[in-house]
């Protein structure tokens, strides 16, 4: 199997690493070597210090965006999780990669405000975090990413089977799903969205 990276992006508790960590096991189990880098924690090491002005996020995505391509291109697999908001800095990523898949997790603002998982829209809309993304910061949307999941609709199982099914149609990984349980509805949706951006 060749590399790739899988990257996630979106809104704070839009759930990308919740995501992103189910992927990983799936991944595991079927014998691929994953690694995962999620924003959270390569702020605790690798960015430590960088803060969360457009500088600082450029920073710290072009950082991940750096080990990712080094993993992925020893034949496994990153999987990058951080809200990564701007778009031309996901797509100077993409551009060093062979093989970038761009998961857009989507919820309405208002839905993730509700979930609030840390409370931290709470402090940010108190104003008590600044530049918070999604309340006082930026959140650029991708154009044509290769996956779109919406938290506020399908469930985590759901949208883990929409990505591994997608990687699986792009033969980006084996396709133990080939007699896939999706209904041929959402089969469709993937393959016409594939199809759109050339992959098949
Ligand atoms: S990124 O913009 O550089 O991609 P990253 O994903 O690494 O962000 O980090 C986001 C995490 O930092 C959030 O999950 C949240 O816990 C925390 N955080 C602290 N301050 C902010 C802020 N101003 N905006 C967004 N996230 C913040």
């Amino acid at each position: 199997m060749k590399g790739f990276t899988l990257w996630f992006t979106g809104l704070p508790c839009s759930g990308k690493s919740t995501l992103a960590r189910k992927v990983e096991e799936t991944l595991l189990e079927r014998g691929v070597n994953v690694e995962v880098l999620d924003g959270d924690e390569v702020r605790e090491n690798l960015s430590k210090g960088l803060g969360f002005s457009k500088e600082d996020r450029d920073t710290n995505i072009r950082r991940i965006g750096y080990v990712c391509k080094l993993l992925s291109r020893n034949g496994g697999v990153a999987v990058a999780a951080a809200i990564s908001p701007y778009k031309a800095i996901r797509d100077e990523i993409r551009e060093q990669h062979q093989r970038f898949v761009e998961v857009y997790v989507k919820a309405p603002i208002d839905v993730l405000k509700d979930r609030d998982v840390k409370g931290m829209y709470k402090r940010a809309l108190a104003g008590e975090i600044k530049h918070f993304t999604g309340v006082s910061d930026p959140y650029e949307e991708p154009d044509k990413p290769e996956i779109i999941v919406e938290t506020d609709k399908e469930t985590v199982d759901e949208s883990t089977h929409k990505i591994i099914r997608t990687l699986e149609l792009m033969t980006y990984i084996p396709g133990v799903d080939a007699e896939s349980e999706y209904s041929d509805e959402e089969e469709e949706k993937i393959k016409r969205r594939l199809k759109d951006l050339g992959y098949i």
